[in-house]
């Protein structure tokens, strides 16, 4: 299976402009599954609610997932993407899977960071799975990396390979934890951030980049730069995330001593 990340700017605000620069970026590469970053298609720093409930799209009738679908469907790759998802007068930090038939999957971001929990509504779906391109994927956003029991609850639930859209502020922490999730849960993980800024007039943010994949045993596969443009593919055998020894005596599934975590 091929799986990889594209770390790209977006332009805020200008959702046809970044589907452009994802079609002209992503036509023609050779993948089964891109993860794509946080809120790639509107931008991250929102002045308001209403601000972030105008630039926000129902994905049943979006421009946006209908050109990342026809996308899928010229390439025969999936994608997963962050979006500013809109329900009637809610509004979602939600990462979507999308491929060739379209919207497959939405997991809303349960874990809001900062600032986003004056704009957004919180997460109100269960963690799911989904089996795509031979591969059991799991979906978490950004700071869900804080919180060790998102990818543990996606491990239990039979995800290989989780799908980790972001917009990191924060200078290294979460590359650093999801080795560590790795590790501990002997899965892969692709973290798609974003680079550059987002510059409004009520102030300016800036995203760190250093977008990666990485491997069961926390083995870091690709890093990409800090302020640069990067796709990066590799080759993975999701089965490898199957096996949860750790020492021939360790499973770390069948290890957990759950009646005393309660
Ligand atoms: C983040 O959750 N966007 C830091």
């Amino acid at each position: 299976m091929r799986i990889g990340f594209w770390q790209f700017r977006p332009r805020f605000g200008a959702a046809a402009h970044n589907l452009r620069q994802a079609r002209e970026a992503l036509s023609g590469v050779a993948a089964d599954l891109l993860v794509l970053p946080e809120l790639a298609f509107t931008g991250y720093h929102f002045r308001d609610r209403a601000e972030l409930m105008a630039l926000a799209e129902d994905p049943a009738a979006s421009p946006t997932v209908e050109g990342l679908s026809g996308l899928c469907r010229e390439n025969g790759f999936h994608l997963v993407t962050g979006f500013a998802e809109r329900k009637g007068d809610k509004v979602y930090n939600s990462a979507l899977l999308i491929g060739p038939e379209g919207l497959v999957a939405t997991y809303r971001k349960l874990h809001l960071f900062n600032t986003e929990k004056e704009f957004f509504d919180p997460g109100d779906l269960p963690l799911r799975v989904v089996e795509v391109a031979g591969a059991r994927i799991g979906m978490m956003v950004c700071f869900d990396w804080a919180f060790p029991e998102v990818a543990r609850t996606l491990t239990l639930r039979g995800a290989q390979v989780l799908c980790h859209p972001s917009n990191l502020v924060l200078s290294g922490y979460c590359q650093q934890a999801m080795l560590t999730r790795c590790l501990e849960n002997r899965v892969y993980a692709v973290t798609a951030n974003r680079f550059g800024a987002d510059v409004r007039p009520h102030g300016t943010l800036r995203f760190t980049g250093r977008s990666q994949i990485v491997a069961p045993g926390g083995v870091l596969l690709v890093r990409a730069p800090a302020q640069r443009r990067r796709l990066e593919v590799v080759e993975i055998d999701p089965a490898t995330a199957d096996d949860k020894a750790i020492t021939p005596r360790n499973d770390l599934l069948a290890d957990r001593r759950p009646e005393f975590y309660a």
